[in-house]
């Protein structure tokens, strides 16, 4: 297993954090477009759309062709959907990230660093919903370094920082395409405790989950 070091951020790791990020990110997109393509409507449109062609053509051509290109256009529609939210992302906390997570007790933001090269990230900030609630965010593994324990380490460096600054949990928010995020947290004692449908037409529309977890930190512990 590769050696490598936890730590807290430093300017000089902005492109290599926001490159992380954007990454871990863009992975999800394959994923989204198979979630949706599993919605009933979503296949009831398709197939419509299919035996209608089939029907009035009399030939496989057209409706293959024609379902094709609605596949296609939806992916790009999704994928531009999907850039636009990492996008928003890049340009909220991870704008200026010392400002955000570098220059208040509350807050902070870790990476993971392997012969000198920015391997993991995760953040922490206070909730705004909630007093002495922590929120985990950020989290991200290069792909070439996962299954090696890194993201449980973030995590546990999150949960350690919660405990000395007095909180008392630290929640994180999950999509329903990131079973391998959601197992994780399971590992290191995070439990979910609501999950729901995000409440806009596109959301509703898609079926777009999202679980929340929690780790309660015990006084003392
Ligand atoms: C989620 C992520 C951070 C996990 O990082 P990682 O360093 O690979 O995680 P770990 O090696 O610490 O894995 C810990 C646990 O996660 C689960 N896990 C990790 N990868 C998994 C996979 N491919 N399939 C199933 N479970 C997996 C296992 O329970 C594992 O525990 P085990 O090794 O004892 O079985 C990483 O996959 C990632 O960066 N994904 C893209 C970005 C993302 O989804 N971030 C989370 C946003 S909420």
């Amino acid at each position: 297993m590769s050696d490598y070091k936890i730590r807290g951020y430093k300017d000089s790791d902005y492109e290599a954090v926001r490159e992380l990020f954007s990454a871990g990110m863009n992975e999800y997109v394959p994923p989204v477009c198979v979630h949706v393509l599993k919605q009933p409507w979503v296949l009831f449109v398709l197939t419509c759309m299919f035996i209608c062609l089939l029907v009035s053509s009399k030939s496989l051509i057209l409706p293959v062709l024609a379902v094709t290109l609605a596949l296609a256009l939806g992916r790009q529609l999704l994928g531009y959907c999907w850039s636009m939210y990492i996008d928003h992302c890049l340009k909220e906390d991870l704008r200026d990230i010392s400002k955000t997570y570098m220059q208040s007790k509350g807050s902070c933001f870790w990476v993971a660093e392997a012969d000198e090269i920015v391997i993991g990230t995760v953040a922490a900030k206070p909730s705004e919903e909630k007093q002495e609630e922590l929120v985990l965010k950020r989290m991200s593994v290069r792909k070439d370094f996962r299954g090696l324990g890194i993201g449980k380490a973030l995590s546990r460096e999150v949960l350690s920082f919660a405990r000395q600054n007095q909180y008392r949990s630290v929640i994180l928010n999950t999509l329903m395409v990131q079973h391998e995020a959601q197992k994780m947290y399971e590992s290191v004692g995070f439990k979910k405790y609501i999950e729901f449908v995000l409440p806009t037409v596109y959301g509703k529309l898609i079926n777009f989950t999202v679980s929340k977890y929690r780790h309660d930190i015990l006084p003392g512990s």
